[in-house]
């Protein structure tokens, strides 16, 4: 196959979008985060890339928690705004109804039907962002996206981006069985 090299700057595979929920004195704030993975089995860790210059850079480190929200492809505007508008300038608060779980500086948005508290507990620093390293504490999901007492992706129907098209994608078909469909191969 013939190919051409299109940089260093490329990283196309589809990632979440999140929202990323921190407390900023007695308000909450959220910024959109594609950059997420679980990072550890156990401890269940993730570890979020978060740039320097971002409030919630600043929030995530005095709070020492924070909050992964999932949302759907039917609020992808409001996502999107949280992702072009800091919270140094515009209060993000209003934009969602907002609760808490165990947690008192992790806010969860209730339009979201999965959403995770965290407690930080180390940092990788880099050259432009850091990486949170986040303790999952609690998650919280709606009983209509679960199927057999587990998230149901076909249900929560989670945004997903992909950059540098800088484009929100919706989850397709489901497609076979992980952990089962190559032991047919194990002869
Ligand atoms: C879809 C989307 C995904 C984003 N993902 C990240 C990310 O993973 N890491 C990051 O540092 N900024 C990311 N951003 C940019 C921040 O969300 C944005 O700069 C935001 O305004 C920061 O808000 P804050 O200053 O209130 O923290 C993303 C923006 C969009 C639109």
């Amino acid at each position: 196959m013939e190919k051409t090299n299109l940089g260093s700057n490329l990283f196309i595979y589809p990632m979440p979008v999140t929202l990323l929920g921190t407390k900023n004195g007695e308000i909450a704030n959220f910024m959109a985060l594609g950059w997420l993975t679980r990072v550890n089995a156990n401890p269940p860790l993730l570890a979020a890339g978060v740039n320097k210059a971002h409030l919630t850079n600043e929030l995530v480190r005095k709070n020492g928690t924070f909050s992964i929200n999932y949302p759907s492809a039917n609020i992808m505007e409001k996502v999107d705004y949280c992702g072009l508008v800091s919270g140094r300038k515009k209060d993000k608060s209003q934009l969602f109804k907002v609760e808490y779980g165990e947690l008192e500086t992790a806010p969860l948005i209730k339009e979201c039907a999965l959403s995770l508290e965290c407690e930080l507990v180390d940092i990788y620093e880099m050259a432009t962002n850091d990486l949170f390293i986040g303790q999952i504490i609690a998650s919280h999901a709606a009983e209509e996206i679960l199927t057999d007492g587990k998230p149901d992706m076909g249900k929560l129907n989670p945004l997903l981006l992909t950059m540098p098209d800088n484009h929100y994608w919706s989850v397709g078909e489901k497609v076979g069985e992980a952990w089962s469909i190559g032991r047919k191969l194990d002869k």
